[in-house]
């Protein structure tokens, strides 16, 4: 499985220790996970916020699966779950298995949403048994060998695989989808990036910790936090993801090093705010962008700028400040783009522009982009 020779498209990346920047090399080893025209699809976390996503986009996508499995936790195995979409078993029903390593004879493609540590305990089971993994989770995201794919921004990226392609954390895939269309225009030097995450990104149980929670708040019950480090309900929690060595969480650093790697640009510089908030779906970011002081060169112009995020694959654009309008988590969760609104021009800097980027990170920044790039590798 491992590949040293750096290849053409290496991007040197950080660790979160601050060790010495690794080459991204991906491994052109595809061809040893052919991709049936009706695979078997297996959701690996399948009773989970992004497991029960996947299985809505699956069907309404028309996933040309030959047959969908339900895997979870031995907790959940027996229950069933609703999917009437192409490999549905006639009673429109999923029974979920229990995930062990058995579990992946047969299949094709493995959706794992079940956290960093279950892909990690299962992985070589599932490519022992010839299928290939594309995983929600950190556990693979900066490894070498596996490409880390946003399918609007390095679709290539996907065919050069071992076994293993990752999605993105949430909120650099909105950030990159947005941004990749500026990056043609003229080299990004810096971006600085505020998040709003929903607490449906902490998982199906934090969710339910923000509702219930704002209940007992209102009716005056006192309650503890169990999902996040503090109460959720009416307030702002400026960490996501544990504290680094040098101050910034892990939810952070990853913006930092995974957008290096999907823009294939070691050189862009990231500053990452991340902030939980009271919201339960869709994530929200305030991003700076910086151009390239020659960005001149490029006759850049605030109407450059909105017309190549207008005409962006999986980008509406809703700036109409005249009207209030502008996108926002309440109105952008279920829906599959990535929406961007105040583009404007960032007056204390050269070459500066500030925009407002939101999507429904359940979709676009978990499942539905998984099922893209499970669609990339379909003959
Ligand atoms: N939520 C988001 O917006 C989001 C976005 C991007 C990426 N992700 C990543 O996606 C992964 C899942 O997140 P989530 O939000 O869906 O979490 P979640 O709601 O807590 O769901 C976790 C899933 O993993 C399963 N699981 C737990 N332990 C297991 C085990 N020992 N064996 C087999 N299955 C097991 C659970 O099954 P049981 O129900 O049986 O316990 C459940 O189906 C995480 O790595 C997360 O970082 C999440």
């Amino acid at each position: 499985m491992l590949i040293s020779a750096a290849g053409p498209g290496s991007v040197p990346v950080a660790s979160p220790t601050g060790a010495a920047p690794t080459d991204f090399v991906p491994a052109p080893q595809a061809g040893d996970y052919p991709i049936p025209a009706n695979p078997v699809v297996a959701v690996c976390g399948a009773t989970g916020a992004v497991g029960r996503v996947m299985l809505e986009t699956l069907e309404r996508l028309d996933f040309p699966a030959s047959r969908v499995r339900a895997l979870a936790s031995a907790r959940s195995a027996g229950t069933t779950i609703p999917y009437t979409g192409p490999g549905a078993p006639d009673s429109g029903q999923l029974t979920v298995e229990e995930m062990t390593p058995d579990s992946f004879q047969g299949v094709n493609i493995a959706l794992f949403s079940a956290g960093a540590a279950i892909t990690k305990q299962f992985a070589a089971d599932v490519n022992a048994a010839g299928a290939v993994i594309i995983d929600n989770s950190s556990a693979y995201r900066m490894d070498p060998e596996v490409p880390l794919v946003v399918p609007e921004v390095n679709p290539a990226d996907a065919h050069r695989h071992n076994g293993i392609i990752a999605n993105p954390n949430c909120s650099t895939i909105q950030m990159v989808v947005a941004l990749a269309p500026l990056v043609k225009l003229a080299p990004i030097r810096r971006v600085v990036v505020s998040t709003y995450q929903a607490a449906s990104g902490a998982g199906q149980a934090a969710m339910d910790e923000l509702y219930n929670q704002t209940g007992d708040f209102l009716a005056g019950r006192s309650f503890t936090p169990q999902a996040f480090a503090h109460q959720i309900a009416f307030n702002c929690i400026p960490q996501i993801d544990v504290f680094l060595p040098d101050g910034q969480t892990k939810e952070e650093w990853k913006m930092v090093v995974e957008t290096k790697k999907i823009l294939h640009n070691p050189d862009i510089q990231v500053n990452a705010t991340c902030v939980r908030v009271p919201v339960l779906r869709s994530h929200s970011e305030s991003v700076n962008v910086e151009f390239d002081a020659h960005a001149g060169k490029y006759v850049l112009s605030l109407s450059d700028v909105r017309a190549a995020l207008a005409s962006a694959p999986g980008v509406v654009v809703i700036d109409d400040p005249e009207h209030l309008d502008y996108p926002m988590p309440a109105f952008t969760a279920g829906r599959d783009e990535v929406f961007v609104g105040r583009i404007r021009t960032d007056p204390t800097v050269e070459n500066g522009y500030q925009m407002w980027v939101v999507a429904d990170q359940l979709l676009k920044g978990a499942a539905l982009n998984a099922v893209q790039i499970a669609q990339l590798l379909l003959p």
